[in-house]
């Protein structure tokens, strides 16, 4: 399972990006929207020094305004992935866009049958929100099982991306229920390098070393 990271934000992406763990960017019009900046020129220095995948989303709701936003948004960097939401408009557009080679991520799956219809249309990747699922009392999880396992099965090339991140846990659950990506927010990434046996493992190695024989 490859990581994205969850965020609009630039200080946090160039410092995922340093770890070299990163694949990719997701963003969505309320991680935007926190920023208070251009998007456009967001997702110019995004692109500039993430060469994976970066989706940007359109804010559209009728197919034809979204196929001329994303192909506005697609001309900024040959990496962005146009974001599209899950409806009947969403997968007309995601048709569209795969015929002109524009890749696409099905946002707000919440099902199987939405992922595979999104598959169908053409999306490079779906994304189905585990957090928002749990949230709900629903396991999340199960979805992203279900969807790889038909996504097997079918021999169907869609990139499962878990979304809606949460905590740690949900990372490791969803690298074994088969999805491809993580999209990860910036704060479950530290978390994922913490455990108190490092630290413990660490501040008795330094010990050692200050007290041994010259
Ligand atoms: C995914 O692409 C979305 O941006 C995101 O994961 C939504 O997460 P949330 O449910 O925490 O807002």
């Amino acid at each position: 399972m490859k990581f994205f990271i969850d965020t609009a934000n630039f200080e946090e992406i160039k410092e995922a990006n340093a770890l070299g763990i990163l694949s990719g960017v997701t963003t969505n019009p309320s991680l935007v929207a926190k920023e208070n900046v251009s998007f456009h020129d967001r997702l110019k220095e995004i692109t500039n020094i993430i060469p994976g995948s970066v989706s940007a989303e359109v804010i559209s709701t009728e197919v034809d305004g979204m196929v001329s936003e994303g192909r506005e948004l697609a001309k900024i960097a040959p990496n962005i992935t146009i974001k599209v939401p899950m409806t009947p408009d969403g997968l007309k557009a995601v048709n569209i866009f795969s015929k002109e080679g524009i890749k696409t991520n099905v946002t707000l799956i919440f099902s199987a049958n939405q992922a595979l219809l999104a598959a169908r249309a053409g999306a490079s990747y779906v994304s189905p929100f585990l957090g928002r699922l749990d949230d709900i009392g629903t396991d999340g999880i199960h979805l992203i099982s279900e969807i790889a396992e038909i996504f097997s099965i079918h021999q169907i090339e869609t990139e499962i991306i878990a979304a809606s991140i949460r905590h740690p846990q949900h990372v490791t659950q969803a690298a074994l229920a088969g999805a491809h990506i993580a999209t990860v927010p910036y704060k479950v990434i530290q978390q994922l390098f913490q455990h108190p046996l490092t630290d413990k493992g660490i501040a008795q190695f330094l010990k050692d070393w200050e007290g041994r024989q010259q």
